[in-house]
Parts: structure tokens; sequence; C-alpha cells
């Protein structure tokens, strides 16, 4: 990826996309590169996900949504799993205030109930601070899995059919939409994935639909700035069609 050119200048700021989604990877194969911990991967990571966030609220992005932790990542080594737990509260706990100070709302996607109690009181804490914020609406997917997101999605919805608050002719697709965790979110526009790895991996499942993706040969520890404008700029020289021709 040529990451040289200075890509912010050649953005056109009256087409950019709403929403950006990533999938984080790579973290464990930067640090082996190097010799380093898997550790310091993900310790190196978090600072990128400082430097995208500041950076999509700068731009005027709408919608970020990160993938932190899936419903597959339980599978890891406990001292790993610790490790990514220490480094998620250490993020809420220090950077919660130039978060909210910076008007971006937290929304977690994923199902918390499996995390310790005091993880679930500081994201709970973060989430409800930041509620009324609307400049950029941060989505970070923890234990979230795609498909387990429309089974419950559809469990919801037989509940209404029984409870008799919606009978089946009327189920659309945007009455569904309103059961999945983005809730009155627009789609994603982009879907970036770094590590070189060409997979979707349980994410968005639904969402996803229209989304144009890209899948970059770097690990995320290396997704800088430069990177995040070039996938903009990338992305506004496709044509996108819906369907349409
Ligand atoms: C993928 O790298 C990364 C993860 C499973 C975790 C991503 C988490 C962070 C960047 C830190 C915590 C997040 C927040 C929002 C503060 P990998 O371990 O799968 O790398 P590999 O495929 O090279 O082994």
């Amino acid at each position: 990826m040529n990451v040289k050119n200075n890509y912010l200048d050649k953005i056109n700021f009256d087409n950019l996309p709403k929403h950006i989604a990533i999938i984080m990877d790579g973290n464990g194969r930067w640090a082996e590169k190097r010799f380093l911990p898997r550790t310091s991967g993900h310790k190196e990571g978090v600072k990128r996900v400082m430097d995208t966030v500041e950076e999509c609220g700068n731009l005027g992005i709408k919608y970020l949504t990160l993938y932190a932790f899936s419903t597959e990542n339980w599978s890891r080594p406990k001292k790993e799993i610790d490790y990514l737990m220490k480094l998620l509260v250490k993020f809420i706990k220090n950077k919660l205030e130039e978060i909210h100070k910076n008007n971006v709302k937290l929304n977690i996607l994923g199902d918390l109930n499996r995390f310790d109690k005091n993880i679930i009181k500081e994201v709970e804490y973060a989430v409800e601070l930041t509620k009324n914020n609307s400049k950029l609406i941060l989505n970070i997917a923890l234990n979230y899995g795609g498909r387990d997101e429309i089974v419950r999605a559809t469990k919801r919805i037989c509940n209404d059919i029984i409870n008799n608050n919606i009978s089946i002719e009327e189920i659309n697709e945007e009455y569904f939409k309103r059961y999945l965790y983005t809730e009155n979110q627009s789609d994603p526009d982009i879907v970036i994935r770094t590590s070189g790895e060409k997979r979707l991996s349980n994410f968005l499942n639904y969402q996803i639909a229209y989304s144009e993706f890209f899948f970059l040969d770097i690990n995320w520890p290396d997704f800088h700035k430069n990177s995040l404008h070039k996938v903009i700029f990338d992305y506004q020289q496709r044509n996108r069609r819906f369907g349409n021709i």
C-alpha cells in the first residue's frame, strides 16, 4: 500500500463515507515480526485506535465501528484475553475524558454479559456519560458475532409477534434493522481489514450488503492516518451502484 503520498489533500469532502467499519487484524504478526511479545502488538494497536477515532472525528465521519473482540476470540489463551481486557479498561479510563470532550458517543455492539463485572461497569459508565454526544458515534464490537446478532434480532421479533405487537406480514427490512446493535445507524460504506486476510469473520453480516471492501496488506499497528486517508480517497474513485446499472 503506497502511503507515501499525502492523501488528505485529495479527499473530496463533499463525498465522505458516513460509516467506516474496521477489522483491526495483525497485531500479533506485527509484534512477532519485531521479535516482541504479541501483547506489544495489541498495545501499539490501541494507539492506532485512538488516532483513528480522532481522525474520523476531524474528517467528519459519522460512524466508526471497530471490531475489538469477537465471540470466537474467547478461544485464545487466557493470558492474552486478560491482557486485551486490561487494555480495553485502560483505554476507556484514560481516554474517556478526551472522547467525551470531542463529542464522541460510545456504543457497544455485542453481549457484555460474559465480561467481568468491573469491565461491564467501566463500559456502561462510558456509554452513559457519552450518550448525548453526536459528532461521531464510536461503535466498539465486544463479544460480537454477526450471526449471533441476527439470531438475537429474530428472537426479539418473535417476541413481538407473540405479544401481538406486529403481524408477520408487517415485518420488513426496516423493522428488522431496529433490532440490530446498529439500530438507527446507516450501514457501513467502507469495511477495512488489515493484515492481508481476505475474510469478514462474522463481522456485521447483515449491515455490509452494499459496503465497499478494502483488504490492506499492512498490520493494524501500521495503520496510520494517511492509510485512512488513502482508503477514503480510493473509495471515492469507486462506482457504487447498489444493484443499479
Ligand atoms: C487482531 O490481531 C486484533 C485483536 C483480536 C484485538 C484488537 C484489539 C485492540 C486493537 C485493542 C483493544 C481495543 C480497543 C478498542 C481499545 P491478532 O491478535 O488477531 O493478530 P494476528 O492475527 O497477527 O495474530
